[in-house]
């Protein structure tokens, strides 16, 4: 792979860049919103079977999942001793518990008897007491009691504690690895929480969590949130207000990738002129993040002489400081309205920024490599001096059911929830577009669809990892 960076700016569309409309914002450009390596990875199509040859799921299955490190829960959700998420991917499950000593950790969901699943369902526990033949383990992983105990003579004098798999926190996030040998997850994460050190991640709570499972495989539910250029088509409600084809596109590190998108400023691919009230308006109409708290459209006009991003910008910082009580008068116009996604291979996406912050997670749906799970999870702060709001439980919804209809009742803004079924609408199309695909493989963007490259060949490269190690181990 040839990762010598290189300016691409001549290989871009000639619209002016993320960085140049930041020039013109109110308040000095954070360093880390600046470009970062632009990295030419090539051009190379990729194979369709990725997506629809679950022979491939088998490799992930195998050689992926078991070695990343992956978030598992917010710390929030397993605030007090005895707590505990159960967190499945891919057909593996794990029991992720909060311990007297108010660490958290985490072990293979299988009774080491006849390999029941210790627990289906989270809650707080005092032991993992298997409902089939009644063994039990302490929360802590240790052997606790076996009422057949008599007839187990293998197991005497031995360690039958559950087994244990690592544990990571950032930003009030849990994360778990099943690979012993794994790096650290500060390791993976690289300039990420440095980069989110100013948004409180930690001191924000779940608004909602919604999973919704998609009819395709998880890595295109994934590429349909890590470009831009898809608005155009699939969002054009979006195009007064978003910088669509302006986004930057960054590969910080091997599992660190993000883009950015300029918002209260129009496409350049609008076919007129757009005013600056007809920015605000639009956002207004589509119910973005940045109208928190709200206000009436008609108290909505941009003075003469100012600019919708710079008014947007204003009006979130006073708007998002009565709702929580933060001070955001020094933070930068973009932090303020942005669309800030960073990516953590394989699976993570994180919103930076001051907003409520989207996150997600895609998943297999169990073996099928058909189908797929997406977390939707939007943190907001705690608001100042307030007790920490409890965690909204998660909100399924099914492979037929519309964004549109449930992701309200989940505490979605029905624009938002709409920009998700615009999404959504896609996604069964791609994967039985690519079973019907006559070439087999698919065409990316150099530029705009650098992420989505990147993560195939890290995938690439960790199957790959992993191969060579089952053959030195068998050598
Ligand atoms: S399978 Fe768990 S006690 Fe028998
Ligand atoms: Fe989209």
């Amino acid at each position: 792979m040839n990762v010598e960076a290189r300016n691409f700016r001549t290989d871009r569309h000639p619209a002016e860049t993320y960085e140049e409309i930041l020039e013109r914002d109110t308040r000095p450009i954070p360093e880390h919103l600046r470009e970062g390596p632009v990295p030419d990875i090539g051009t190379e199509p990729v194979d369709v079977a990725r997506y629809i040859d679950p022979a491939f799921a088998r490799l992930e299955e195998k050689y992926l999942w078991p070695r990343i490190w992956q978030m598992a829960c917010r710390e929030e959700e397993i605030p007090n001793v005895g707590d505990t998420y159960v967190y499945e991917i891919a057909g593996r499950s794990l029991l992720v518990v909060r311990q007297k000593d108010g660490s958290i950790r985490a072990f293979h969901n299988s009774c080491l008897h006849r390999g029941r699943k210790l627990a289906t369902l989270g809650g707080c526990k005092n032991e993992f007491r298997c409902p089939y033949h009644g063994i039990a383990w302490n929360t802590d992983g240790s052997f606790k009691d076996n009422p057949i105990a008599w007839d187990f003579p293998q197991w005497q004098g031995k360690d039958v504690s559950l087994p244990e798999v690592k544990v990571g926190t950032w930003g009030g996030f849990v994360f778990v690895n099943l690979d012993k040998d794994a790096p650290p997850l500060e390791q993976v994460l690289g300039p990420l929480p440095e980069h989110f050190a100013g948004y409180g991640y930690e001191d924000r709570y779940i608004h909602f969590h919604v999973q919704k499972t998609v009819a395709c495989n998880w890595k295109a539910a994934a590429e349909g949130f890590m470009e831009s250029h898809h608005a155009i088509t699939t969002h054009p409600q979006l195009l007064p207000y978003l910088a669509d084809v302006n986004s930057q596109y960054d590969i910080l590190t091997d599992y660190v990738t993000r883009q950015f998108s300029a918002q209260m400023v129009p496409s350049p691919y609008n076919d007129r002129e757009i005013t600056e009230n007809e920015v605000v308006q639009a956002v207004l109409g589509v119910g973005s993040r940045s109208v928190v708290g709200g206000a009436g459209k008609d108290a909505m006009n941009v003075p003469d002489g100012e600019t919708a991003r710079t008014f947007m910008a204003e009006f979130t910082r006073r708007s998002l400081g009565a709702d929580d009580g933060h001070d955001y008068s020094a933070a930068s116009d973009a932090e303020m309205v942005d669309a800030l996604l960073y990516n953590v291979f394989p699976h993570m996406s994180f919103w930076a920024g001051f907003m409520p912050s989207l996150v997600y997670r895609w998943r297999p749906n169990g073996h099928d490599h058909a189908t797929s799970i997406m977390d939707i999870y939007m943190l907001k702060r705690v608001p100042k001096g307030q007790p920490r709001p409890r965690p909204a439980p998660v909100f399924e919804i099914g492979l037929d059911e519309s964004m549109v209809e449930y992701g309200p009742k989940a505490g979605l803004s029905p624009g938002l929830a709409a920009v998700f079924e615009q999404d959504m609408s896609n996604l069964p199309h791609v994967q039985t577009g690519m079973e019907a695909s006559e070439i087999g493989v698919c065409h990316l963007g150099r530029y705009s669809e650098l992420r989505i490259r990147k993560m195939h060949q890290m995938l690439d490269q960790t199957i790959a990892e992993g191969k060579a190690r089952d053959a030195a181990q068998a050598g």
